[in-house]
């Protein structure tokens, strides 16, 4: 009930905030403000997505899934925690910073997009906690967890990184 209940707070605490919030288009992070913001968010976002792709190959191997590769061996699951949480760590800043520069946007299909993941994301970082941490939940709830994870940081990218490398338009899919 716990593994439902707490990552569906923290997806409507999100909301709730970000759906709240008055924006400040100028809002600095790390010391850039405005437009200047933009470059260093899709980099900062880019490296989160590294993260990201590089937990995936931790689980696959941690699951036994890399083709001809030996059973992984005990730092491979120490370094899945540790990067786990500089990733939620890294998260942090480009999130807020982009809830307090402009809120939750629904302006078109891709801001809708990306908002709405922002809260799923956190949703998602509270499932895969609380799903590794539990003994009771059946055996696919931690890889379901953690692809919905990875999916959704790969949406942020694509969703506004992306876009802001791309010179404020996607390519097409
Ligand atoms: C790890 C989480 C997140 C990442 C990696 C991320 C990344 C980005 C990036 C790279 C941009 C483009 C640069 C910019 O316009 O400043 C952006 C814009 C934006 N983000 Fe996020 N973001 C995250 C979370 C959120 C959340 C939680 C919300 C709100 C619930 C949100 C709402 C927005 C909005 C409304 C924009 C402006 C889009 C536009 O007008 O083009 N983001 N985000």
């Amino acid at each position: 009930m716990l593994a439902v209940l707490l990552p569906f707070a923290a997806a409507v605490g999100v909301y709730e905030w970000a759906s709240h919030v008055t924006p400040d288009y100028n809002a600095g992070l790390f010391g850039v403000n405005g437009v200047d913001t933009f470059e260093l968010k899709a980099r900062l976002a880019t490296a989160l997505l590294g993260l990201a792709v590089i937990q995936l190959l931790l689980a696959l191997w941690m699951y036994g899934r890399v083709p001809g590769g030996r059973p992984a061996p005990k730092p491979v699951r120490t370094t899945h925690r540790v990067i786990g949480l500089l990733a939620f760590l890294l998260s942090l800043p480009i999130a807020i910073h982009c809830i307090t520069a402009y809120g939750f946007e629904t302006t078109n299909a891709r801001v809708t997009i990306h908002s709405s993941c922002g809260c799923l994301l956190y949703g998602a970082f509270v499932a895969k906690v609380v799903v590794v941490r539990s003994r009771r939940l059946p055996g696919w709830a931690l890889p379901l967890a953690g692809s919905v994870l990875i999916c959704a940081i790969g949406v942020m990218w694509y969703s506004a990184a992306l876009w802001v490398f791309n010179g404020d338009t996607l390519p097409p899919v």
